[in-house]
Order: structure tokens, then C-alpha cells, then sequence
């Protein structure tokens, strides 16, 4: 899937037409949606966006672009339930994810990978990924050791890798450890901002194949923020988030 659909999410897109080839069983469903977002920090203050709708489906992997201070980081705090829309709802579903345990939202159904990782320094890789599994208060059968190890195989990370500190790891195999970290609890959604950011092109190439992956063959519902054009081109989905602020003055 590489020809991505590019739209501009600064009004009301249309929803993207389901891919020819998904049959009944591929068919994306939404898992997270906009309806009629805007959103400000002060109230009064400047939008940030101004009336988004839009349905993000299971089985894809979705790159918001856009210039900076457009708004991207802002929309992926709103998709993780770490702030509310001033006017509109986020749905997780259908239900409006303000009204919902957000601190479960965050914990179980989504893995949210921050550009600076959030990874701890002097804990091992093993270490990291098994707090976040305790964190989400979720049981498994599986030993957290046995867990760790799968997830590193997941980003492709040897398993040598586990007991080694994140301070001895290089800025890629970090970026490896974060995503790892954020499958541990077999979150449904993943969302990252910059996940490819200071990274070789082979090794974001890497780095995609494993969030491709992520939504092909495991059905969840990926959604990077990317300034990477090949990013952005493997990705099924494209949004461009204008800066809607920039825009306003053109208005005489
Ligand atoms: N906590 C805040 N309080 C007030 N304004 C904020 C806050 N955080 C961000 N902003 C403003 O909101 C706008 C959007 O910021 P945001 O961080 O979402 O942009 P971005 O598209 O992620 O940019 P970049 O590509 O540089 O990361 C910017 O103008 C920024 O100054
Ligand atoms: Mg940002």
C-alpha cells in the first residue's frame, strides 16, 4: 500500500473510501473518531482547529503532516484522551472518551510513543517494557520476562537486548525499546509523534515495516505524526493539518 490518499484535515474530510481489495473480513472498523472537534488552550483563546470530523479505522497506518505549531502534537493529545476538545467529541467507538476512565483508555487500549521516548535511563530494556505491562494493571498467563522478550522480537531487537540499559543504547534501538514498550499490553491503537525523527533512512524504513505490520497482519489502528515525506508515502492514509491560524490574515 503505497500510494497513500493525501487529505487536508482543516475542515470536514470525506471519510476515505474502504481499499478495493479489503474483503468483508479486512474492513477497517473505526476504533477512534473526531466529530466535530475544535479545539483552543485558553478559552477565548486561538484555535488550534476549527471543526474536524473524521473516522480513523482499524488496519491502517495513518501520517498527519503538517507545518510546525500546526497542531499535530495537539491532535495526538486529544486522540490520547490527555485533553479535552473545547467544542465536539473524541469517540473511542461510539462513546465520547471525556465521559470514559481515560487513565484505562490510556493505560489499555492505546501504546502512545513519545518522540523523547520516556524510556528510563538507568532501568534495563527488559526493565521498562515490564513496568509499562504492570502499569496497565491488565494479567496475563505469560511471565512479564517471556512478554518483554516477545515484544522485542516484535521490533526486532535481539534478546540479548533485555537486560541491557537504555543509557548504552543508540538513538534507534531507544526508538525499538519505545514501541516495544508500548505493544506491551497488546494496546488496540498506537499513536506516535515522530517516531522516525533523527533516525537513517534504512532504519525508519525498519522502523515503518514494524508499524506496517502492526496494522496489516495484527489489525490495530496506527496514527504517526511525521515531517518525512517517506513516512508519510508508506503510510495508507495521509492528513495534511494546515495551519489554520497561519490562513486567518488572508482574510481582508
Ligand atoms: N500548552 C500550550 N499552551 C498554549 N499553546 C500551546 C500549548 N502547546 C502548544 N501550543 C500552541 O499550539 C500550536 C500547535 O502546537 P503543536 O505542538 O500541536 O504543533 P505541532 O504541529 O506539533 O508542531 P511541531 O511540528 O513543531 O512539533 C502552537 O502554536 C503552539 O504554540
Ligand atoms: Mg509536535
Amino acid at each position: 500500500m503505497t500510494d497513500a490518499s493525501t487529505q487536508t484535515l482543516d475542515a470536514t474530510p470525506e471519510v476515505p473510501a474502504t481499499a478495493p481489495d479489503a474483503g468483508p473480513t479486512r474492513e477497517g472498523i473505526p476504533v477512534l473518531s473526531l466529530d466535530h472537534v475544535s479545539y483552543s488552550y485558553t478559552k477565548g483563546g486561538k484555535k488550534i482547529f476549527h471543526d474536524l470530523s473524521y473516522k480513523f479505522e482499524s488496519g491502517k497506518v495513518y501520517a498527519i503532516t503538517g507545518p510546525s505549531g500546526a497542531g499535530k502534537t495537539t491532535l495526538l493529545s486529544l486522540l490520547s484522551g490527555l485533553a479535552n476538545p473545547t467544542e465536539g467529541e473524541v469517540l473511542k467507538g461510539g462513546a465520547n472518551l471525556a465521559k470514559l476512565d481515560r487513565y484505562r483508555f490510556r493505560s489499555h487500549d492505546i501504546g502512545v510513543i513519545f518522540q523523547s521516548f520516556n524510556l528510563l535511563p538507568s532501568l534495563t530494556v527488559a526493565e521498562n517494557i515490564i513496568l509499562s505491562i504492570d502499569a496497565s494493571g491488565k494479567k496475563f498467563d505469560e511471565p512479564k520476562k517471556d512478554m518483554a522478550l516477545r515484544m522485542l522480537e516484535r521490533v526486532r531487537l535481539k534478546p540479548e537486548y533485555a537486560g541491557e540499559r537504555i543509557l548504552h543504547l543508540s538513538g534507534g534501538e531507544q526508538q525499538r525499546v519505545a514501541i516495544a514498550r508500548a505493544l506491551s499490553y497488546e494496546p488496540s491503537i498506537i499513536l506516535a509523534d515522530e517516531p522516525t525523527g533523527n533516525l537513517d533512512l534504512s532504519t525508519q524504513d525498519d522502523i515503518m515495516d514494524i508499524f506496517k505490520t502492526l496494522a496489516h497482519r495484527e489489525n490495530k489502528c496506527v496514527i504517526l505524526v511525521t515531517h518525512s515525506p517517506e513516512v508519510a508515502s508508506q503510510s495508507d492514509v495521509v492528513f495534511q493539518l494546515a495551519a489554520l491560524r497561519k490562513r486567518r490574515p488572508a482574510t481582508r
